[in-house]
């Protein structure tokens, strides 16, 4: 077994009083996709940000390829911050796409993709505008460049955010309901670039609703209700009986019961 691309131990949050993950263990496999499903409100995108080091644990660890994120934990449970470079390049390993697009409106596609380069990684215009053109070719929008926000369709708005991310070079892409704020027609572009990157190798974390990605998509499906881990397997574990009853009672809610035939 090779390391875990993300391993996450007794990972515990609150806000205030209140508990949002109840000790998550979880490991993300190498080179795989995988899902993480619930109901709204379970603590989804709590872990995720977790994981990209937007939000601090309360205790509990979370080791990036091996390395220990934002802070370690000894046996008796003394919490001792990771200094801050060394940080830093932990969670440069970590891209993430949110359902808000999040783009500069007064940034071209290429500006927005080019910008974090000149930022975070301190290159010139020409060379990050040559890695930036690079990306947009490879999420198919070389045409588009040139345009502003306002002048693409949300679909090429996230495929350009998905750009964004890439072009930090990432070895975990983690996306948080990327197609949640799109219309139907337009989700398709963008779970087809997943699917591309999915095909590379990329190790994707991948919160959403659409059962169809992860059923065929997916490598493992993570299943979490009131910030707890019900069910981690294969997609035929999850879509095939016998099932988690609570695990069940979701996909009956939740989502389309047409995906189980795709299984
Ligand atoms: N910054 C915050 N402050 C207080 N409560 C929060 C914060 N972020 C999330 N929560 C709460 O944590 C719970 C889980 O939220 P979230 O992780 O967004 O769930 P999901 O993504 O599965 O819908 C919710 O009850 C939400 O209200
Ligand atoms: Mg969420």
């Amino acid at each position: 077994m090779s390391l875990p691309a993300i391993a996450v131990k007794s990972l515990v949050k609150t806000f205030g009083d209140t508990t949002v993950l109840h000790g998550i263990d979880l490991e993300i496999p190498q080179g795989q996709v995988s899902c993480l499903i619930g109901p709204s409100g379970s603590g989804k995108s709590t872990l995720l940000r977790c994981m990209a080091f937007l939000e601090e644990a309360t205790s509990g660890t979370i080791a990036i390829n091996g390395e220990t994120l934002g802070f370690t934990e000894n046996v008796r449970g003394v919490r001792e911050r990771v200094p801050a470079a060394a940080n830093r390049a932990i969670r440069a390993q970590i891209g993430m796409v949110f359902q808000q697009f999040n783009l500069w409106p007064h940034m071209t596609a290429l500006g927005n993709v080019s910008e974090a380069l000149k930022l975070v990684q301190k290159m010139n215009r020409k060379e990050a505008e040559e890695l930036a053109m690079a990306q947009l070719v490879k999420v198919g929008l070389e045409s588009r460049a040139g345009h502003y926000p306002s002048q693409l369709s949300g679909g090429q708005q996230q495929r350009v955010a998905i750009a964004r991310a890439l072009a930090l070079k990432p070895k975990i892409m983690l996306f948080d309901e990327p197609t949640s704020s799109l219309d139907p027609e337009l989700t398709g572009e963008v779970l087809n670039v997943m699917r591309d990157l999915a095909a590379e190798g990329m190790t994707m974390v991948v919160v959403s609703h659409e059962i169809g990605f992860a059923a065929t998509v997916g490598q493992q499906i993570t299943f979490l209700d009131h910030g707890k881990v019900q069910f981690s397997g294969p997609p035929q574990e999850v879509f095939k009986k016998p099932r988690n009853p609570r695990l069940e009672q979701f996909l009956d809610t939740y989502l389309d019961r047409g995906a189980s035939m795709l299984m």
